[in-house]
């Protein structure tokens, strides 16, 4: 079967791979003489949370877990023992009757007997004095201890960092004076170690208080003050990420509105920010790493940076949680507005003042702002609205990012996410192929394998390598794109899996950060018209019973009747479930009608026979509570279901969501209260879905066999860049035919495995992970096989 693909966008070239029955000749004939679409600069990002302890214990270069005493290990916990520090021979109790200044209100009170110490081992989880540490220390290398102390009597400090070998370094500080005043001093290891605990110890009984004990290595990424962590830093600009989301993520909803992160309690001097415990991902962030860092980040990357504001939604909002009053809103769209000013005001305005007071005169230039993060329904609408327009107002030139469509708004760039099975993702890659050109264009801001993926392997990549493929070859209207979440310290894991793994010294990329790099640094700026010859193919009809499901919805089912060529199938009674295989969800079906009451995510329950074909199924719906909309299944077999979601993604838009077909958004919101008349006729392999009579989609099963393929042109080296997913078991041999370019040397990157599983690790790194090679070729068309499950990229002068 052959496909052309010149076809100049908007309308995307649509390309379906056939299967692979038998053997046959493949080809890939590439017109390096016709360009298609510009590929967005921007395409690939990154998305930073804090997450994992990403920053607070991950980039930021910080070396003490609770350095400031405000740490706690829930929200509503109320210490008098400090986090992650311990004691030996000594007291040591938190105070919070002389605080540093109003923002850091508590500080530890020491009381040592003769050779009493405090210690602190790093972020290490539930640190006691007896426990080994986790400061990683270079020997020869310097770090800063700097600290605020009061006494009353005049008491002299031995600070140590050792580890089980014994002393690594030391010195001693004198403090003297009841006022809070600043000592630092300078470490120099003798030894390398990472296993160092830092001790502040005295000889004779003495009483003092501390507060902002503060290690950091004197080298930093760029050499910043208060700055990062360079072998993790080198990591992020592997990736040569396009722009920079930050800081997150559901870290900037808080869980209430009240946890939310404030970027405003991020900037100036460390130990006058704010502390905000990060309940969603259950740790405590001193906000170190705050708003100053990240430009000064982006800028250093050479990456955009994309902020992300909080929109008066808490993440808890999603499970019926209260928000912001729109009438209390006001200091929301100011911070909004006043983040943009501190960014790229001129040193005359009050934020710009800040940042040149910061270090930073000349302005940042942000350009791209996310208002809220995964909010969604009428409460987001109007919220989001606000908050545009205001922004708008003054700065019409700003680039604004809203989660999804806004009904009865309209915004220029959504920002879907995408979680799912590695099936989901080789759909993904057809996407964006019919996708309105003139609806929002898409930030695509948060997808990874998360099913079958191991803590990061190699079949997560090819997946969404394949996936990418699709976001590349659709590019005038997928903007930007960036995986998430981008890190992960061991031992603190809150999400799973991460692109980057990292303890206190050692650091590795999964196989998807792998193919992250790959497709960053080889991004065409223009892809070519390529013509993909498959050989022969054919797609068995779309087959299987019937379902109904709800995501935090409740809804109510009626006139259920499934018809084929004539021939009532099922017309089900409704009086009881039996006959019904209740998947998930509470269900009862009684007086005619099926109903589910429950707030679950994912109900199903399903009817029918698995060898259904050709059948037109009607109903009636009409939903009764809850976020989103109808789930109406087709194709069931066992636990195998191809749905259509109609006020899906908190009540937005309507898509089927299988692995065979494309997911493809129509925009759309299912109101409560009121009966919908949903046909869904199935014919072969074609699908026609119906809603109150209107034919509101056709779609075809999608001939995804794992494969993803494009090609464009790198104008700076003059290259013709080929990129193949195969994400099947065997190799697969192509021609590839480039036209009357003479071809020369072919320079390959390749990325796969011996087995779909296959991960990286501390101990082999690079286990899965790019390889370079170079084949020569005398004539326009050469073989290439594409190995099983892998991500190649070709390059060649053109
Ligand atoms: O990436 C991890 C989390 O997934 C993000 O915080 C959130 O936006 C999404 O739910």
């Amino acid at each position: 079967m052959k496909h052309l693909f010149s076809k100049a966008l908007p309308a995307a070239v649509i390309l379906a791979i056939a299967s692979f029955a038998g053997a046959q000749e493949r080809s890939i004939t590439i017109d390096t003489s016709k360009t298609t679409i510009k590929t967005s600069p921007l395409l690939y990002g990154i998305f930073f949370e804090e997450i994992n302890r990403a920053g607070e214990g991950g980039i930021y270069a910080e070396m003490i877990q609770n350095r400031s005493f405000e740490d706690k290990s829930r929200v509503d916990e109320v210490r008098d023992t400090p986090l992650a520090w311990g004691s030996g021979n000594a007291e040591a109790k938190l105070d919070r009757s002389q605080p540093l200044n109003k923002n850091n209100p508590t500080s530890l009170k020491v009381k040592t007997q003769a050779g009493g110490f405090v210690s602190n081992g790093g972020f290490v989880r539930d640190f006691t004095a007896d426990k080994t540490g986790n400061l990683a220390v270079t020997g020869g290398d310097s770090y800063d201890l700097t600290f605020y102390a009061k006494t009353g009597t005049k008491t002299d400090l031995k600070i140590t960092l050792e580890d089980a070998s014994g002393t690594l370094a030391s010195a001693s500080v004198s403090i003297d004076g009841d006022a809070w005043k600043q000592y630092s001093v300078t470490l120099k290891p003798t030894k390398t170690s990472r296993e160092s605990v830092l001790k502040i110890a005295t000889d004779a009984p003495a009483e003092f208080s501390l507060d902002m004990v503060s290690l950091f290595p004197q080298k930093t990424w760029k050499g910043r003050k208060n700055g990062l962590r360079p072998d993790l830093m080198e990591r992020l600009a592997a990736m040569k990420p396009a722009f920079v989301r930050f800081p997150g993520g559901c870290f900037v909803e808080g869980r209430g509105i009240e946890n939310r992160a404030i970027w405003k309690n991020s900037i100036g001097p460390v130990e006058e920010r704010i502390n905000q415990y990060n309940n969603n991902w259950g740790y405590n962030c001193s906000n170190g790493l705050g708003y100053h860092e990240y430009l000064q980040m982006c800028e250093d990357l050479g990456a955009e940076p994309l902020f992300v504001i909080n929109c008066g939604i808490g993440h808890d909002l999603r499970n019926g949680m209260y928000n912001v009053p729109m009438d209390q809103m006001g200091p929301f769209v100011q911070d909004a507005l006043d983040a943009i000013e501190y960014a790229n005001g001129d040193v005359t305005t009050k934020w710009g003042a800040e940042r040149a007071k910061n270090g930073h005169p000349t302005p940042f230039n942000l350009k791209y702002m996310e208002i809220g993060n995964e909010n969604g329904g009428a409460e987001y609408v109007e919220r989001y609205a606000l908050i545009h327009k205001a922004i708008k107002a003054k700065y019409p030139e700003m680039n604004l990012i809203a989660n999804q469509v806004t009904h009865g708004f309209r915004n220029e760039i959504i920002d879907p996410h995408m979680y799912a099975s590695p099936g989901r993702f080789f759909s993904g890659y057809f996407t964006y192929d019919g996708y309105d050109r003139t609806e929002p264009k898409i930030y695509f801001g948060e997808y990874a394998v998360t099913e079958g993926s191991g803590r990061g392997n190699l079949i997560a990549a090819v997946a969404e390598s394949a996936f990418m493929t699709g976001l590349e070859r659709n590019s005038d209207i997928v903007l930007m794109s960036s995986y998430a979440p981008l890190f992960i310290r061991t031992g603190w894991q809150a999400w799973n899996p991460n692109a980057i793994v990292f303890d206190q010294s050692r650091s590795y990329g999964t196989p998807s950060y792998w193919a992250q790099v790959m497709f960053a640094n080889n991004r065409p700026d223009k892809l070519l018209a390529i013509e993909v010859d498959n050989g022969p193919s054919e797609l068995a009809p779309v087959r299987g019973k019937i379902g109904f499901g709800t995501y935090r919805t409740q809804v109510e089912y009626k006139d259920i009747k499934v018809v084929k060529d004539g021939v009532t199938l099922c017309e089900p009674d409704l009086k009881n479930l039996d006959g019904w295989n209740r998947i998930n969800g509470t269900w009862v079906a009684e007086d005619g009608v099926l109903k589910q009451t429950s707030g679950t995510a994912n109900t199903l329950i399903t009817y029918g026979d698995p060898d259904w074909s050709d059948y037109t199924l009607t109903l009636k719906a009409r939903k009764t509570g809850g976020s989103e909309g109808f789930l109406i299944s087709f194709g069931v077999k066992d636990r195998e279901q191809r749905r259509w979601n109609l006020g899906g993604w908190t009540n937005s838009s309507h898509a089927v969501e299988a692995d065979d077909f494309g997911e493809e958004h129509l925009n759309g919101e299912i109101e409560t209260g009121r009966w919908y008349d949903i046909k869904i006729e199935l014919k072969g392999t074609t699908i026609k879905l119906y809603l109150d009579g209107k034919l509101m989609k056709t779609q075809e099963k999608l001939q995804v066999n794992n494969l993803a393929v494009d090609a464009g042109i790198d104008e700076a080296n003059g290259e013709v860049v080929l990129k193949f997913v195969n994400g099947n078991e065997t190799p697969t041999t192509y021609t590839v035919n480039s036209g009357k370019a003479s071809v020369g040397t072919v320079n390959t990157l390749t990325l796969t495995g011996s087995n779909t599983s296959a991960e990286n690790s501390y101990e082999t790194p690079e286990n899965i992970a790019p390889k370079a090679r170079s084949i020569q070729v005398d004539k326009a068309s050469f073989q290439y096989t594409f190995p099983a499950y892998s991500v190649n990229i070709l390059r060649w002068k053109k």
